[in-house]
């Protein structure tokens, strides 16, 4: 669920819950560790809903599945899980989070143990940050105690003012707990673009040579994203210790698609219409779409953000 900042409740998650219930849960996880809420992971479910309807993203469904089912086969792992998703806009960042929270928690996002967090909704004002990381920590631990499995997605990270995140990095290491919580269990997932160009250059290389995109490697991709993350003002992990630290457990990089992914997601959405068969419109929405660079016009430039509006148009 989005942190709500205008009731204090949610800062603590009790949204929806009595107050002994509350009380007896935060026992129950301070003292026995065990706290799992309703947590349901489907392993086989996220693998196939990634190998099925992820196109084009062969590194982000191998490391997803690899990372997920690696984390979860570890009764008491030592560290969180956490993954940081880069690629350009409509390339399926939010889609892959969503799927997350879908096998892990049997619901999209309705869980109250999924808290999405937007910094231009809830961090606005620039020079809060002092405040901001205060409530903030606040929140998670708040949250850690109420259910040690939340997942926290930190969605479109460029946007989130310097020096904020930060304060995440203590609840991110191998130690055992904090303020008397187990937070090894949680998830974090952070969203951004930052990084694009690098992953944009090599899948724009490795296509002018003729190559596959599934022969690029993460290590082929890796220390161009963390530099580039590092060293932007505007990444949201400028000059963090959370990359100084290697706190994060795997970059996830998402790649530009080509037409035939354009064209894919076109027809998918096409037959969730009941429409299957148009393939005209098909055709019509993958010749509709602006692809770059303008030598070659390899990659739509909106990944698949913009299909279902063109398919509106064609319909
Ligand atoms: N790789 C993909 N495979 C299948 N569908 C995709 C893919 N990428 C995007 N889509 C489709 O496009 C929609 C928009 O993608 P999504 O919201 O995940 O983009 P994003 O990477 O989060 O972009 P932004 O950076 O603008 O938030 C998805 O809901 C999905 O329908
Ligand atoms: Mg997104």
């Amino acid at each position: 669920m989005l942190l709500d900042t205008s009731l204090p409740f949610i800062w603590f998650g009790f949204r929806q819950r009595s107050i002994k219930e509350c009380v007896f849960e935060r026992l129950v996880c301070t003292i026995s560790e065990s706290c799992d809420c309703d947590f349901k992971p489907n392993i086989r479910g996220l693998e196939w809903d990634l190998y099925k309807n992820l196109y084009g993203q062969h590194l982000a469904q191998d490391i997803v599945s690899e990372e997920v089912t690696k984390f979860l086969q570890t009764e008491n792992p030592d560290r969180p899980l956490v993954l940081s998703f880069h690629g350009a806009s409509g390339t399926g960042k939010t889609m892959v989070s969503t799927m997350l929270g879908r096998h892990l928690y049997g619901t999209a996002m309705g869980s109250p143990y999924i808290h999405q967090f937007v910094p231009t909704l809830h961090f606005p004002i620039p020079d809060h940050n002092k405040q901001y990381r205060v409530e903030l920590k606040r929140w998670l631990k708040g949250n850690l105690t109420s259910c040690a499995r939340s997942i926290f997605i930190f969605d479109e990270m460029e946007k989130m003012p310097p020096g904020v995140i930060d304060i995440v990095a203590q609840f991110l290491g191998p130690s055992h707990s904090v303020f008397g919580t187990n937070y090894r269990k949680a998830i974090y997932i952070f969203i951004s673009t930052i990084g694009e160009e690098v992953i944009n250059r090599i899948a724009l290389e490795t296509r002018q040579a003729g190559r596959e995109r599934e022969e690029i490697q993460l290590v082929d991709l890796e220390d161009g994203i963390s530099q580039a993350v590092y060293n932007s003002e505007r990444s949201g992990f400028f000059h963090s210790k959370i990359i100084q630290e290697k706190l994060l457990t795997s970059f996830v990089p998402f790649f530009p698609l080509s037409r035939r992914h354009v064209e894919r997601c076109a027809h998918r959405e096409l037959c969730q219409r009941g429409e299957c068969q148009r393939r005209d419109v098909v055709t019509a929405v993958g010749g509709a779409v602006a692809y770059i660079p303008e030598h070659g016009q390899h990659f739509s430039s909106t990944g698949c953000k913009s299909v279902p509006a063109k398919i509106n148009f064609f319909l």
